[in-house]
């Protein structure tokens, strides 16, 4: 249970990226852009959830770990940022959804004991550890724009490294059965809520023709049956055994594999945006 989580600190250039950058869909685009507009607020305030029992741990190994964690969510909600300054170049208006989601999460976060923030925070890395190895394995991505496809494939693999640390840390310190399975229940509403209601902001903003309403309901359906059905079921049904533990999946070996694929890609040279 050693692996050190290593930062990385590339920089994608998004200044080429479409409107429509995956599979020239503007369905699958949004939904894709709607979880990425949720990443870096969603990643500080794991930081944050981790931090608050930092001094508390009195595990210099585990301590580690944690900081490895703390550095791959601050490059990664860095790279989503820069991304969303592309999007609003392309003319959508982000800043609405996020100031309504940055406010009621905090809000959220800031009634919510410290226990059961931390709860959410494994659980949600729970899930953004089995969206990665979706990604890295189902060849979803290989529609996508290369620059989304790395920034993805790179975030994905990143999150298999250190899917373990927010789950060690809550064993550490608050290792009942109920607050974990109540981090769970929150965790998937407010992952699944917050990613809709960005998605839908973003569709909103499209031209609709009636035959772009068709196709928008073609990609919504395809994205229900890999994600919902594909990830979600299987990653709940896996985290509510009582003896879960996220290394009882040996999934590591695709981390490294898709790190040292990308590893040319990974040096920080992003040009002006
Ligand atoms: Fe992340
Ligand atoms: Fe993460």
């Amino acid at each position: 249970m050693s692996h050190r989580p290593e930062p990385r600190h590339p920089r994608f250039d998004f200044s080429e990226l479409p409107q429509h950058w995956f599979a020239d869909a503007p369905g699958l685009t949004h939904v894709a852009n709607g979880l990425n507009l949720i990443f870096p607020h969603g990643e500080r305030f794991f930081v944050r959830s981790v931090k608050h029992y930092l001094d508390q741990l009195d595990d210099p190994g585990l301590e580690n770990q944690v900081r490895g964690f703390f550095g791959q969510e601050g490059s990664h909600a860095r790279e989503h940022e820069a991304f969303f300054r592309r999007l609003e170049s392309q003319g959508y208006d982000v800043q609405s959804f996020l100031g309504f989601y940055t406010r009621s999460a905090r809000w959220l976060e800031d009634h919510f004991p410290p226990a059961l923030n931390l709860a959410i925070t494994a659980a949600a890395e729970h899930f953004t550890a089995s969206l990665g190895e979706h990604a890295l394995t189902d060849g979803i991505l290989d529609e996508a724009h290369p620059v989304m496809r790395d920034l993805l494939r790179w975030h994905a693999a990143e999150e298999i490294e250190h899917k373990a640390v927010a789950y060690d840390v809550l064993m550490r310190v608050h290792p009942g059965y109920a607050n974990r399975m109540l981090g769970l229940c929150l965790g998937s509403v407010l992952l699944v809520g917050y990613w809709v209601i960005g998605s839908v902001m973003l569709m909103r903003q499209e031209d609709m023709t009636s035959d772009r309403q068709r196709g928008l309901r073609r990609d919504l359906r395809r994205q229900r049956q890999g994600v919902v059905r594909g990830v979600f079921w299987r990653a709940i049904r896996s985290y509510v055994r009582r003896d879960f533990h996220p290394m009882d999946h040996d999934n590591l070996h695709l981390a490294e594999a898709e790190i040292e694929a990308m590893a040319d890609r990974l040096a920080p040279t992003r040009q002006a945006a």
